[in-house]
């Protein structure tokens, strides 16, 4: 390639980037320069006149306009100018967490037309929330919550019809919520938005039965602790896409519409603490609800509903003071998801049976202050169970534990990561890595969360995975996060705080903070749908000490507009040098990509690709930090696996082949153009490859929560229950299925094992691992033979005898993991093949098969597993001696799923928790988990003048 071009070309090039790029448009200048006025606490960077060329920290610009701003947690105080309106180009605005922010909002932000996402979340702005914020036609995201917001809604964000996101909540809102009517318009008309947040303020009236409708596709409704009045409206019932609703808290009355269970995506229900009368709800056949509350009601005195037996999702059951009677049927206890019982102050009598079969995640039972007489449980449940205030413990001299009330422990959510703990000095804390520094912290707060067992550990493992991987994927400079204090408060809301350590040196600097509070702020970062809506409260940040005082492109671009000449050239010589990177790199990529394969190496022509693509050796050095043992994940015989974040920010696992277990050219071709023909949710999938000096390489998506082994054994500090199992299990099988009878050609693993099924973000298992893998050409549809490879343990003993490969093979070494994943041994340990042990334990006379002695005690003590005889007797049809005789993939799948629906799970379902998405599905929303997202820091802290072309 020439790597000269003729000077003037060069200086051609630089003059236009010095027009086009480097100067801000003067009317944005001049709206900054009025923000900069007005606030105190401004980022040291904002000096100089060229905020777009000189890289003013928090603002980012297309060309020379300024796009967006965004500054949480950058301790500014001021109010927010009337001259905003003249950045006629920004999208989005950001001054979430500063609370010395005060004042109203002018009026004059109606202007900014192209404005998509507003975050003012936790701020002092007080005043009325102006009317013309409904001029804002591009908005998708609104938050003004935590604020001292007075006055009314606004009926003009009824004209918002792109409004995905609205919260509103805990302000000092007043007035009825706005509907339309003809000449004014009403959030009735919001028939894009997913999430109204209104909680926590004194809105009054009656909800408008015509706020409603089917055209509605809301998800999140919330309207706890307001002033709210009347009736809950009919139409309600009409948005059947509703996920969470809370209307706790208000003085709504009469009876609750008798549709209500017609919101059968309901997951969590809370109509607590109002005044609502007449027949207690009928909440049959809501299949998916997890949470209910709706104490402190005065409900017609009623008996125990026939729900409490039926609704097999609960994890949560709540009512207090409802004028419940009668006894408490035993199969309530034996929903295999439920976790909390509260029905204290009611009139429930008879003896308390909780059975054998309760679930295994059941933690509480408060029945205080009923009249039960007596209490058996032929399980021995061992956990929190409180009857004081009732008659079994009146009589004097009773001395057992459920009459005396225990002080409950707490918990500590976030142990080290097997460090030797630090003792810190000043203000640091120790990091879960044993680092003294700095953290960001904050109170984390879920609205709806769909468990109530705070002492699930596993809980707070997934959340603090799942935002260590948001913050990897934008980049953001975080070392670890910590959770601490699960507490729920008066209105319900579970508070965690929040502690967030930068990586590399003991503090964040403000381009770190501000994007960390803006991926929270901006709902970037979405967790898994079991922690419901939440918001995050920083708490002030004091430690940017160590910023850098002076920018020195700005001193630089400022004397060379002075007229020095050897700056200029030093200047141009800086965009050459530039210029030449970045035009070999766009060189190379449009070079022929497997210009490096060597088809010399009896490795065929070019490899056929879909969708991976060919790194080179440089890039994966580069993002693996030159493969450092900090980014090390894995290592085994083939060689080592490291964990590296691609300049698009994508988080990837790169398979590194050690140098002589590298495999042939031709092998390793093959091996790339299978994988990347393998598209599946359930399937891991391959990103790329670098084959150059030497190297072979795989690189797949990265998957947070390790491999099933490591969650089994214990060692990932997640713990999968029954539940969770099933889930992985019938996971696992679809990515088989799919191997086996929709990839084309259909591809025998041949490697099936715990290692090779990985947990993702919301612990859906993927296949990974395909280095084995054969596909099946036409010709040998039934069969391969080939060499026999696979996993001592795991292996297909006809397979091994005969040498010939089917998809059988998969099932048999499935078969194994089915039986890994009841029993957590490994499938030979200490010289016993699990196998045969199941076999030989096995009594199909007895409850459970007898099999108690041989499943994992930390999920079966004392409970029954529900299914665990279908699943047992499933994993050893998978085992048969022969390949006849075992089961196809599909047909595992479609018996797991039935074993799933037994148990009172979703087989569709997706999540660990819920059914539904918690996604934003309208447009301009991405995956949760792309780091493409709308609002996702991406380019605004701080940007890069050339990129910005
Ligand atoms: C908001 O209003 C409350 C009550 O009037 C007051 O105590 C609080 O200081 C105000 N907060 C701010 C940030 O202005
Ligand atoms: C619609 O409501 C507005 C304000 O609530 C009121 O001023 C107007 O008169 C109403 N129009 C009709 C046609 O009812
Ligand atoms: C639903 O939307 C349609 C147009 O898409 C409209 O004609 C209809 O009146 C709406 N229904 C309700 C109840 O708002
Ligand atoms: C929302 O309402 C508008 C106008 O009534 C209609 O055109 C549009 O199709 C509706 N969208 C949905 C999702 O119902
Ligand atoms: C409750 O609702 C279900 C389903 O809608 C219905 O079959 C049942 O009869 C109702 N029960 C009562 C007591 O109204």
């Amino acid at each position: 390639m020439d790597s000269r071009i003729p000077v003037f070309y060069l200086l051609v090039i630089s003059i236009q980037i010095l027009v086009v790029a480097a100067v801000t448009n003067t009317q944005d200048y001049g709206a900054l320069l009025a923000l900069k006025d007005n606030w105190q606490n401004t980022p040291p960077s904002w000096v100089g006149s060229d905020p777009c060329g000189d890289i003013w920290e928090g603002i980012g610009c297309t060309n020379s306009r300024v796009t967006s701003i965004t500054l949480p947690s950058m301790g500014l105080t001021g109010q927010l100018p009337t001259d905003i309106q003249s950045l006629s180009e920004l999208q989005t605005l950001d001054l979430s967490y500063n609370q010395g922010l005060t004042g109203s909002i002018p009026p004059s932000i109606g202007n900014l037309k192209k404005l998509s996402s507003l975050s003012l979340v936790n701020c002092g702005f007080s005043g009325p929330i102006p009317n013309s914020i409904g001029s804002l036609q591009q908005l998708v995201y609104l938050s003004l919550n935590s604020n001292n917001f007075t006055g009314q809604i606004p009926p003009s964000i009824g004209n918002l019809s792109n409004l995905f996101w609205l919260d509103l909540a805990e302000n000092m809102l007043t007035g009825t919520i706005p509907v339309s009517n003809g000449t004014t318009p009403g959030l009735d008309m919001l028939n894009n938005t997913k999430h109204f947040h209104f909680g926590k303020n004194q809105l009054s009236g009656q909800i408008p039965p015509q706020l409603f409708s089917s055209n509605m596709t809301l998800i999140h409704v919330l309207f706890e602790s307001n002033d709210l009045t009347g009736n809950i409206p009919l139409t309600l019932g009409l948005v059947q896409t509703l996920e969470v609703l809370r209307l706790d808290r208000n003085s709504l009355s009469g009876s609750v519409p008798s549709n209500l269970n017609s919101l059968t995506n309901l997951n969590e229900l809370f109509l607590s603490n109002n005044g609502l009368s007449g027949p207690m709800p009928n909440l049959t056949g809501m299949s998916y609800l997890n949470s209910v509350d709706m104490s402190n009601n005065t409900f017609d005195v009623a008996d125990v509903p026939p729900w409490f037996s039926t609704l097999q999702s609960l994890t949560t059951l709540v009512m207090e003071r409802t004028r419940l009677q009668g006894q408490i049927p035993v199969n309530l206890f034996s929903h295999p998801q439920l976790q909390t019982v509260i029905l204290r102050n009611n009139q429930l009598n008879g003896t308390l049976s909780i059975g054998s079969s309760y679930s295994d995640q059941l933690q509480l039972i408060d029945l205080q202050n009923n009249f039960i007489t007596g209490f058996r449980s032929a399980g021995g449940y061992s956990q929190e169970l409180i009857l004081v205030g009732n008659p079994v413990c009146l009589e004097t001299g009773v001395t057992e534990n459920y009459c005396i009330i225990q002080q409950s422990i707490p918990t500590n959510p976030t142990p080290s990561n097997n460090c030797a703990s630090v003792s810190c000095g000043s203000d640091q804390i120790s990091s879960p890595n044993c680092n003294c520094a700095y953290p960001y912290t904050g109170t984390l707060l879920l609205r709806a969360p769909s468990f109530s067992n705070l002492r699930n550990l596993t809980i707070y493992t997934i959340l603090q995975n799942s935002l260590m991987n948001s913050f990897q994927s934008h980049q953001l400079p975080v070392d670890s996060v910590s959770l601490s204090n699960p507490t729920k408060n008066l209105d319900d809301y579970l508070l965690l705080s929040l502690e967030i350590f930068p990586s590399g040196q003991d503090h964040f600097n403000r381009t770190g903070i501000s994007g960390i509070g803006s991926v929270l702020s901006s709902q970037t970062f979405k967790p898994p749908e079991m922690f419901g809506p939440y918001v995050f409260i920083a708490s002030l940040y004091g430690y940017f000490a160590g910023t850098k005082k002076s920018s020195s492109t700005g001193i630089i671009i400022g004397a060379a507009v002075g007229g020095s000449v050897l700056v200029l050239l030093l200047l141009l010589a800086g965009f050459y040098a530039f210029f030449q990177k970045r035009r070999a790199e766009r060189a190379a990529k449009q070079n022929n990509p497997f210009a490096s394969w060597d088809p010399t190496k009896s490795s065929g022509g070019i490899p056929q690709l879909k969708g991976a693509r060919c790194f080179s050796f440089e890039e994966l050095k580069k993002c693996t930090n030159n493969f450092s043992e900090a980014s090390e994940i894995g290592s085994g015989g083939y060689g080592r696996v490291y964990r590296g974040t691609l300049l698009s920010g994508q988080l990837v696992a790169i398979k590194r082949a050690q140098q002589g277990s590298t495999q042939g050219g031709l092998e390793f071709k093959t091996e790339i153009e299978l994988l990347s023909r393998v598209h599946h949710k359930n399937v891991v999938s391959l990103v790329g490859f670098c084959f150059e000096q030497g190297e072979q390489m795989l690189v797949y998506e990265y998957i947070p929560n390790g491999t099933l082994m490591e969650s089994l054994s214990g060692k990932s500090g997640i713990r999968l229950d029954w539940m969770m199992r099933l889930r992985v299990a019938v996971a696992a099988a679809r990515g088989l299925q799919y191997l086996h009878e929709l990839a084309n050609p259909p591809i025998i693993h041949r490697d099936i094992k715990t290692n090779n099924i990985l947990l993702d973000e919301r612990l859906n298992a993927k296949v990974a691992d395909f280095g084995l893998s054969k596909p099946m050409g036409d010709t040998e549809r039934s069969h391969v033979t080939t060499q026999v490879k696979g996993t001592m343990g795991y292996l297909d003993p006809e397979y091994y005898m005969t040498q010939q490969l089917t998809e059988k093979s998969d099932v048999y070494s499935f078969g194994v993991v089915m039986l890994e994943l009841m029993t957590a041994r490994a499938p030979i340990e200490k010289g016993k093949y699990i196998v045969r042990e199941v076999r030989e334990a096995m009594d199909k006379t007895k409850d459970q098969y007898n099999l108690q002695g041989v499943l994992d005690p930390t999920i079966s003590s004392g409970t029954t597993l529900k299914g665990v005889e279908k699943f047992v007797d499933l994993a050893m049809r998978c085992v048969e001696e022969t390949g006849a005789a075992r089961p196809t993939m599909s047909e595992v799948v479609k018996e797991i799923e039935n074993i799933m629906q037994l148990a009172g799970l979703n087989p569709t379902a997706e999540s660990a928790s819920t059914s539904a998405s918690y996604e934003g599905a309208s447009k301009g929303f991405d995956h949760p988990y792309s780091n493409e997202g709308l609002f996702a820091y991406s380019g605004a802290f701080p940007p890069s003048k050339l990129e910005a072309k």
